[in-house]
């Protein structure tokens, strides 16, 4: 298993371009299944996990074949209908064919999702979507099967204990696209990715509306085909990339970002003392004096993303007072905190919220990286600490980010990664 070695204490310079979103390349990807055509889909991040969705692609019988950040995609001939366990307890976005194959063939079995450790993570609002539209859903031996003759549409809402789901969204909408008149889900999640998803599917020909909104409307449509599509910047990358400015008191500016998607992320980071200017091309991250505390409940969108949680964590363990962080919307998403801890931080935990009291400075220890957000963290704090910090299990970062190392180097940070 890899490590990141990490000499800290850099001040980060420079300009960073920020590769496309990873959770919006997944769903899309997994939705070409829907038709018989071919697609070419630009801005494709080459992360682990978008490795994993060509496998279960490829798996069903799709031709998958990457040409830098793009790739091309077939999906004419027959394609299978079962995603087996070995893929998708990599990546537990592998349910996104769940809808696809549905409104394709009329079945799917796909085994029950792995992924990120963080805490269990339902698919009961997957599933009433899919059986809103009229499939049979069961759960046997580890897998979900759903099957329909037909599928018509309906009203559902798509809404639990924990707020709007985005993957229940993407994937009924997905299901419902050739479903028979009109299928509305209330509660949908407005996350851009939902929103980059159904513009890719209005390019296939889908008619959908409202997408954006917590009321999504689909009518049904006989005919989808392929399409080129270009796929959006990733809003968490680029959050990432601004807390580097301000964690290691650096200036980045941020090339290829969509700021209307990021501005709950910038407003936080205004109240935390980064300045932040932005042109037509992109954003200049900031930050010359002391880190201030700020408060952070994690929200859907357009409310602070439980995705971005972890790295500020990191950065408001070296603020100059005390901050309160809240994220409810998964468990166990704080695994960061005990190994932020042992590289000096003072934070306490309490269920769902973490009190930081900041310290002046962080020293580099051996950590270990415990899900893609909280390996983002230690990542951040490694490069702000003192001294050398090892990251060990660092393949959760490099199932969303591309070339993390590589690209901080050229920001002018000391990181290498060790192979093992
Ligand atoms: C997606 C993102 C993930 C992000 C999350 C929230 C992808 C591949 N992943 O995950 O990075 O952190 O959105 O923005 O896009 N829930 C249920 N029942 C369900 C489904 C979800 O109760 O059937 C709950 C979840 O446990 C959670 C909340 O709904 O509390 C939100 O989860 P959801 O939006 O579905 O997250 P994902 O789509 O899995």
């Amino acid at each position: 298993m890899d490590k990141f070695i990490i000499e800290g204490g850099r001040r980060l310079e420079g300009r960073v371009d920020i590769k496309g979103a990873k959770n919006s390349a997944l769903p899309i990807l997994a939705s070409t299944l829907l038709v018989e055509d071919e697609f070419r889909i630009e801005n494709i991040p080459m992360v682990r996990d978008i490795v994993t969705m060509k496998k279960v692609l490829e798996t069903l019988g799709v031709s998958v074949s990457f040409d830098g950040n793009s790739v091309y995609i077939d999906t004419r001939g027959a394609v299978g209908y079962e995603a087996p366990y070995e893929l998708v307890k990599q990546m537990r976005a592998s349910y996104y064919v769940l809808g696809p194959l549905l409104s394709r063939l009329g079945r799917a079995r796909v085994s029950l999702p792995g992924g990120c450790a963080i805490g269990s993570r339902p698919v009961d609002l997957h599933i009433k979507g899919m059986r809103s539209l009229g499939a049979q859903v069961s759960v046997v031996h580890g897998y979900i099967e759903v099957c329909a003759d037909s599928l018509r549409g309906s009203h559902v809402l798509l809404e639990g204990a924990n707020g709007p789901s985005v993957g229940a969204t993407i994937n009924t909408m997905m299901a419902s696209l050739r479903a028979r008149g009109v299928t509305i889900i209330e509660g949908a999640a407005m996350e851009p990715e939902v929103v980059d998803v159904a513009n890719f599917l209005k390019r296939c020909g889908a008619n959908i509306q409202g997408e954006g909104t917590r009321k999504i409307e689909i009518r049904g449509v006989q005919k989808l085909s392929g399409c080129k599509y270009r796929i959006i910047p990733d809003r968490i990358e680029a959050g990432t990339f601004a807390v580097a400015a301000a964690i290691t008191k650096g200036d980045i500016y941020l090339s290829n970002v969509e700021c209307d998607c990021i501005e709950s992320i910038l407003t936080k980071l205004r109240e935390t003392g980064v300045i932040i200017s932005k042109d037509k091309w992109g954003l200049r991250i900031r930050m010359d004096g002391d880190i201030m505390p700020t408060d952070i409940e994690t929200a859907p969108y357009p409310g602070f993303p439980t995705d971005m949680q972890a790295q500020f964590t990191s950065l408001l363990a070296l603020s100059n007072g005390v901050s309160i962080v809240k994220d409810a919307i998964f468990e166990e998403r704080f695994m960061h905190v005990p190994e932020l801890v042992r590289m000096g931080a003072n934070l306490h935990q309490e269920s769902d919220y973490v009190i930081i009291k900041g310290v002046p400075y962080l020293s580099g220890a051996q950590v270990m990286a415990s899900d893609l957000r909280a390996s983002a963290a230690l990542v951040l704090a490694g490069l702000a600490a003192q001294g050398t910090t090892e990251i060990s299990r660092i393949y959760h970062i490099d199932r969303g980010y591309e070339s993390i190392e590589e690209r901080f180097q050229s920001l002018g940070a000391e990181i290498w990664r060790l192979k093992e």
